[in-house]
């Protein structure tokens, strides 16, 4: 099975103005990296070698300019523009022939995921045939898109954020598809708020009996930082986390020389080209273990 991924960071960031009136949000960092680097660690961590980023007309450059082509953590990222935000399964239709009839992944740019297992959740989804979602028991369900699973983890309901919620299990923002993902994508209707809702790909596939959860339990963490609020909550969860347990979450060039994709040289030449900073000692350090 070879799976490629895609990164959403379109979007204006209305929720985190004025930050971001000139300031990409999947640029902003969440403690001590950039927001961006969360999703494609996760996208790495699953195995993905393959990415497209998609991000405003403005953002692109400078994405380009922290990412680059991503051979320096042995991967290959390749970056596309949304000129509007149709939304996120627009994505999909904008990646039609990046994906190319491969099944893919579909992350947004503000998500972040942390916990003991998530490795290997993350690359059994990677294997499997079925289309996977990640679901998150959240207090707040109205805001989110929210799912019924069955006693095999099947989804057997799926609503955007719904005012009689069904259930507290929100979906994710990480989606595991078929290689028939753009074609779905182009086959729904705008909703009542003119975007192209994911939660619509995801009921297709759910009226087609191929729609299973994977339940990210109280062990996990996971947080959008979107907004004023959840974007500071995220810096102080990764630095409460990282002084606990010394090791950092979501580096992505950990993740590469852990997966054999980068050797010594490499890491060395990242924190040479970063050093004066703590990441850069915490880079030096991977390889001295
Ligand atoms: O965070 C998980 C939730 O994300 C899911 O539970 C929902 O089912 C899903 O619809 C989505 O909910 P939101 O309405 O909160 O998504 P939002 O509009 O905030 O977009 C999420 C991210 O995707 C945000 O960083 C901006 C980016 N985005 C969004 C749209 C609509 C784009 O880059 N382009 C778009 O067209």
């Amino acid at each position: 099975m070879y799976r490629k991924g895609i990164i959403l960071a379109g979007g204006k960031g209305t929720r985190l103005y004025p930050t971001t009136k000139a300031l990409p949000k999947c640029l902003l960092p969440v403690y001590d990296k950039p927001m961006i680097y969360y999703s494609v660690s996760t996208l790495m961590l699953a195995g993905i070698r393959e990415i497209l980023v998609i991000t405003t007309p403005s953002d692109r450059e400078r994405v380009n300019t922290l990412l680059g082509d991503g051979k320096k953590w042995g991967i290959d990222i390749v970056y596309k523009v949304q000129d509007q935000p149709r939304g996120i399964a627009d994505a999909l239709i904008i990646a039609e022939e990046f994906i190319n009839k491969t099944p893919c992944a579909l992350m947004l740019g503000d998500n972040i995921f942390h916990g003991p297992e998530l490795q290997s959740k993350l690359t059994h989804a990677y294997s499997s045939n079925n289309n996977t979602i990640f679901a998150y028991e959240v207090p707040d369900p109205e805001r989110f898109g929210i799912c019924e699973l069955n006693a095999e983890d099947k989804v057997i309901s799926i609503e955007e954020k719904p005012s009689v919620p069904k259930s507290n299990l929100c979906v994710t923002g990480l989606y595991f598809y078929d290689e028939h993902a753009s074609e779905v994508a182009s086959n729904i209707e705008p909703s009542a708020r003119g975007e192209l809702e994911i939660t619509d790909v995801n009921k297709t596939y759910m009226k087609q009996e191929n729609l299973y959860a994977q339940v990210l339990d109280q062990g996990y963490t996971w947080m959008d930082a979107g907004t004023v609020e959840s974007f500071l909550e995220a810096s102080l969860f990764v630095k409460s986390v990282e002084q606990q347990i010394r090791i950092k979450i979501s580096c992505p060039e950990e993740i590469a020389f852990n997966n054999k994709w980068i050797d010594v040289d490499r890491v060395k030449m990242i924190a040479g080209d970063l050093s004066n900073s703590p990441y850069s000692d915490y880079l030096l350090n991977i390889i001295k273990n």
